[in-house]
């Protein structure tokens, strides 16, 4: 297994994240997380990337990980002086939890379970248990062995905020296939049933569900039946993808003391998708 770890420390970036769409804008809050560190999954591209980036900005210290080495050496390039620290490996591995809590140095205050993958649109019977065992794994067990890593530490320090990436496939048959429709609805049980045991504990756990979202995420349509079924109904429904920077503005805010009263919600991000 390839584990790497690569430390940059130094001031936080300094320019907001604008878009020329005046209703899509996010901005960024100047030290909104200033003293915070926080880790994120999957950072190397997509929402992961926006939300790390984003945190940076905000003045977190960021743990970003990702199983691709190439994707966090450039965000390492375009954050700067940031302080950011990157683990590369794959975090459904035992020892790449262990090494994200040891660059943590027992200061890790907030986690964003983002990695994740798609499972080729497949029904029922037609999933292979490699492709059960992966989904499963990676975005399901995963986000509960980091979750079950970063708490103590959070318990005793009386304060963690955790956001858990779910999904439109948390909430409906008609946006995946089978393994990642049943892995998205278990993340929404994985975050309540944390949130309710912790919240007493200063620990607040939300998801947020995103909808569609212009990513690098692989997203192949490889069941006839996925495609009949799923195509029309998707075609029918899914409203204009959003960017990762929404995304991470949603996420963000879970992050943020402007969330304090919410615990173990599910946050639609999706444009407005789940009202269909
Ligand atoms: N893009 C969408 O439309 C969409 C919609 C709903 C939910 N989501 C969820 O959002 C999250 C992020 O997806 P994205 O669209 O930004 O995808 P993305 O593919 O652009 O980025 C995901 C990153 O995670 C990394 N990764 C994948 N498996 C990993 C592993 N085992 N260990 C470490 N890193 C790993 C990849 O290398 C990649 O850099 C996922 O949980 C996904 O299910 C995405």
């Amino acid at each position: 297994m390839a584990l790497s770890v690569k430390k940059v420390t130094g001031a936080a970036p300094g320019p907001s994240i604008r878009r020329k769409d005046p209703i899509m804008t996010t901005s960024t809050i100047p030290n909104r997380f200033a003293g915070a560190t926080v880790v994120v999954t999957g950072a190397g591209s997509g929402i992961g990337k926006a939300t790390a980036t984003r945190l940076l900005a905000e003045g977190a210290r960021v743990i970003a990980s990702d199983l691709d080495a190439e994707r966090l050496d450039a965000l390492s390039v375009e954050v700067g002086d940031a302080p950011l620290t990157t683990v590369v490996g794959d975090v459904s591995d035992d020892a790449v939890i262990a090494q994200i809590v040891e660059v943590g140095e027992g200061r890790i205050t907030g986690l964003v379970n983002n990695a994740g993958i798609m499972d080729a649109f497949v029904p029922t019977a037609e999933i292979d248990d490699a492709l059960w065992e992966r989904v499963l794994r990676i975005n399901v067990t995963a986000p509960m062995k980091l979750m079950r890593a970063v708490l103590p530490a959070m318990v005793e320090a009386g304060h963690g905020r955790i956001v858990n990436v779910a999904s439109e496939a948390s909430i409906r048959a008609g946006a995946s296939g089978t393994p990642y429709a049943t892995s998205k609805h278990a993340v929404v049980g994985l975050t309540k049933s944390t949130a309710l045991f912790y919240g007493p504990a200063g620990v607040r756990v939300n998801a947020v569900a995103p909808g569609a979202v212009a990513t690098n995420i692989e997203a192949p349509f490889r069941s006839e039946l996925g495609a009949q079924r799923l195509g029309p109904i998707m075609q029918a429904t899914v409203p204009a993808p959003a960017t990762a920077e929404q995304l991470a503005a949603s996420i963000t805010w879970l992050l943020s003391e402007d969330s304090a009263n919410v615990n173990g919600a599910l946050l639609m991000s999706d444009g407005g998708w789940s009202t269909i």
